[in-house]
C-alpha cells in the first residue's frame, strides 16, 4: 500500500523488485491512496484486498499510507461499518501481518497504536485507537526519505516536532518516555533545516528519521495535546495538511501551556539548546522563540489568515476542537471553549 508521489520516486518499484527477487511474486499494488486519508480509500482498499485473498500489508510512505494500512488491516474481516472502529479499543484481534517502512521522516505512525482518518461528512479527523494497529515491523531507513520535496520535508518534520514537545509536556509522560522526547528536539533542531536545503544531505535525513522515530514512541505512550487537538478541525473543514496545522497552532499553544509548567519549559529549553543556566522566567520565551525560528526557517506560514480561513468560523472550530477530548486531557493546562477561540485568534 502506498501512493502515486511515492511511486514517482521510484520507492515502489525499488521495493517490489526487492521482494521479487526473495520469491515474493504474487504482489497486489495500491497506490491510490490520498494524502490525509479519507474513509472511502480505506472501504476501496478493504475490498482488494479480500478480492485478490491477500495474506498481508506492506505500507511504503507517509503517515497517509501508514495509517490507511494501519486501519485496512483492523477492517477486513471486520463486518461492522467502518465508523463503528473510530475511538479506543473499539477494534477486533488482527489477523494479518503489517510491515510499515515510512517514506517521511514525521509522523512516527510506524510505531504508534492509531490511525488517523477524515470523517468527511463530521468534518473532522478522527482516530481509530487499538493497539492492534501497532505494526509487526517498522522498517526505519533514512534513504527513503531522500526523494521527499522540500515542502513535505518541513511540514513532516514540524509534526515529529510537535510529537516530541507535547509528549514532552503530556500529563502522561514517564521516565521511559521524556528522554526519546528531548533527543528527538535536539535532533531535529539540528538536522530539519538542513534537510530542508540540503534533499540529498543523508546524514541529516538518518538524524530526522531517528528523531521521528523516538518522537513517535514518546507520543504513542504519552500521547499529544492541544496543539494537536486544535489542529484537527483545521484538516478535517480546510484540508490543511497535517504537518500545517499543527505547525500553525503550535506557538500560541505553547504560550498558553509555559505559565502551566514553567520548569518543564527549562528542560524542553535546553533540548533546543539553551545555555545550562537559563532563568524559569526566560525559559518559556526562548522555546517560542526558537520554535518560531525553525517554522520561519523551513518557510512554514504562521498564521491561519495565510490559509483562506475566515475570521468568522473561529469561534465554530473552537467548539469542534473541544470535542477532541481524548487529546486535551494530555495537555498540561485545561482549556475551555473560549481558551481556545482565544487561541485561534492569537494564530489568526
Ligand atoms: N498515526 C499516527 O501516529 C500519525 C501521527 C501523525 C500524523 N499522522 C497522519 O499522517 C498523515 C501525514 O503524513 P506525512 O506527513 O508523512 O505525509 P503524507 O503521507 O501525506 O505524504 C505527503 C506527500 O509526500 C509524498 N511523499 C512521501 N514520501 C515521499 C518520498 N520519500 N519521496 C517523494 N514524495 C514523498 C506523498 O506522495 C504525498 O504526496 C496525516 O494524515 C496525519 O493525520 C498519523
Ligand atoms: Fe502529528
Amino acid at each position: 500500500m502506498t501512493d502515486r508521489g511515492v511511486s514517482d520516486a521510484g520507492i515502489t518499484a525499488q521495493i517490489t523488485a526487492q521482494l521479487r527477487d526473495q520469491g515474493i511474486a504474487d504482489l497486489t499494488v495500491f497506490d491510490a491512496i490520498t494524502a490525509e486519508p479519507e474513509m472511502a480509500v480505506v472501504e476501496t482498499c478493504r475490498d482488494l484486498f479480500v478480492q485478490h485473498q491477500c495474506d498481508g500489508i506492506i505500507a511504503v510512505g507517509g503517515g497517509s499510507a501508514m495509517d490507511t494500512a494501519k486501519a485496512v488491516a483492523v477492517f477486513v474481516g471486520d463486518e461492522r461499518p467502518l465508523s463503528e472502529l473510530f475511538g479506543e479499543d473499539q477494534v477486533a484481534s488482527r489477523r494479518y501481518p503489517l510491515i510499515c517502512l515510512p517514506t517521511t521522516a514525521g509522523t512516527g505512525s510506524e510505531v504508534t497504536n492509531i490511525s488517523i482518518l477524515a470523517d468527511t461528512e463530521a468534518q473532522i479527523k478522527k482516530g481509530i485507537v487499538s493497539n492492534e494497529l501497532l505494526p509487526d515491523v517498522a522498517i526505519v531507513a533514512p534513504e527513503l526519505t531522500l526523494s521527499c520535496p522540500p515542502s513535505v520535508t518541513a511540514a513532516s518534520g514540524i509534526d515529529a516536532l510537535v510529537h516530541a514537545v507535547e509528549s514532552y509536556l503530556s500529563n502522561f509522560a514517564t521516565a521511559l518516555t521524556e528522554p526519546y522526547s528531548l533527543a528527538a528536539i535536539t535532533k531535529i533542531r539540528a538536522s530539519l533545516e538542513r534537510a530542508y536545503r540540503q534533499p540529498d544531505d543523508l546524514a541529516a535525513r538518518e538524524e530526522m528519521a531517528t528523531a521521528s522515530l523516538m518522537a513517535g514512541l514518546a507520543f504513542g505512550n504519552a500521547g499529544v495535546g492541544a496543539v494537536h487537538a486544535l489542529a484537527y478541525p483545521l484538516g478535517g473543514r480546510y484540508h490543511l495538511s497535517h504537518g500545517m496545522s499543527n505547525a500553525v497552532m503550535f506557538v500560541p499553544v505553547m504560550r498558553w501551556n509555559q505559565a502551566a509548567c514553567p520548569g518543564r519549559f527549562v528542560a524542553l529549553a535546553h533540548a533546543f539548546g539553551a545555555a545550562p543556566d537559563i532563568r524559569n522566567a526566560e525559559a518559556g520565551e526562548y522555546v517560542l522563540s526558537e520554535i518560531q525560528r525553525l517554522c520561519d526557517a523551513v518557510n512554514i506560514p504562521s498564521q491561519l489568515r495565510a490559509f483562506n480561513i475566515p475570521e468568522s468560523a473561529l469561534s465554530e472550530l473552537a467548539l469542534a476542537a473541544s470535542g477532541v477530548t481524548r487529546l486535551l486531557r494530555n495537555n498540561p493546562r485545561e482549556l475551555s471553549v473560549s481558551d481556545i477561540e482565544d487561541i485561534y485568534r492569537e494564530a489568526y
